[in-house]
């Protein structure tokens, strides 16, 4: 029997220029999606998964994304005193989601690079990388859901979705082998493959649950496309030691790093909301 995921990894430490100026301040993963920054929505799903222990990795002038979660005595202070309760506990409640540590990548030299400088935090066990920039919505918490793949085949576990063939090239592409249901087995792993050439409609979303022998990997993997250390690279050479699993998910991912994304994942996380889908519904239909 597997010993329970309780580690998480969410690289946050990108440079996001596909959204500056916006970003240039501000952290992407601090960009407020209704209510909630994009990081709090990842906190969130990570914690629903059994996550106990989380490491942010960050990089200089990211420090906000710390003050989000960490207490804030002076502000609850003055909303005790004015008697907002409600404000008070969802102040409160996010010191208190999970043990969360942060560690800076100097250099952003990719995600590869990102979840290396995690791993004196992670040591010898499996543990879950969220993409800090991702919203999933979806029933069950899809960490959840990979870490329940790992714990059955004792293997890293990574989620897919199906896009368009002719939108493929900008994601890591997954080949594999259908093993029933959700499930796949990996034959091959191609981080942005040229437009021409896309063998398989399958592409990475933003979760996984990895064996710590990435670290290893990791260590051996040269840049990459974009001349970054890439993730998916580490993860095609641990393949050749050991399986690695895809999941296709149920549910919506939301990469808020883009321009379109970023204004859909608002449209539509906010149709949803309880207090104002009704009427940006309403709205929407009338213009
Ligand atoms: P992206 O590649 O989408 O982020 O990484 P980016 O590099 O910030 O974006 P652009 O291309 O410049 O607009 C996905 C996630 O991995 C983190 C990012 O912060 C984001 O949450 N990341 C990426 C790191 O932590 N370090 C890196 O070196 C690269």
């Amino acid at each position: 029997m597997q010993k329970a995921i309780t580690k998480a990894v969410i690289p946050a430490a990108g440079l996001g220029t596909r959204l500056l100026p916006a970003t240039k301040a501000q952290p992407k993963e601090m960009l407020v999606i209704i209510d909630k920054p994009v990081i709090q929505y990842v906190v969130e799903e990570a914690v629903q998964s059994g996550i106990t222990d989380i490491v942010i990795i960050i990089s200089a002038g990211k420090e906000v994304l710390r003050g989000h979660f960490d207490r804030d005595e002076a502000l609850e202070h003055l909303l005790e005193k004015r008697g907002k309760t409600a404000e008070l506990e969802a102040i409160r409640s996010l010191s208190n989601l999970a043990n969360i540590q942060y560690i800076y990548q100097h250099e952003q030299k990719g995600l590869g690079d990102a979840i290396l400088c995690a791993e004196a935090f992670i040591g010898n066990e499996p543990f879950a990388v969220l993409l800090g920039d991702t919203i999933i919505e979806s029933e069950v918490p899809l960490t959840y859901e990979l870490a329940k793949v790992y714990e059955q085949y004792g293997s890293s576990a990574v989620s897919l979705q199906r896009v368009p063939m002719e939108i493929a090239h900008r994601y890591g592409v997954f080949v594999g082998n259908h093993l029933g249901n959700k499930l796949y087995s990996a034959t091959a792993l191609i981080e942005k493959p040229p437009k021409g050439n896309i063998p398989s409609d399958l592409v990475f979303s933003g979760r996984y649950v990895l064996a710590p022998t990435i670290f290893h990997h990791l260590r051996n993997t040269p840049p990459g496309v974009n001349n970054e250390i890439q993730l998916t690279d580490a993860m095609r050479l641990q393949m050749q030691a050991e399986p690695l699993y895809g999941h296709v998910f149920d549910g919506r991912r939301h990469d808020v790093g883009n321009k379109l994304d970023f204004i859909k994942t608002n449209l539509l996380m906010g149709l949803n909301d309880p207090e104002i889908g009704l009427e940006l519904r309403e709205w929407m239909k009338r213009i």
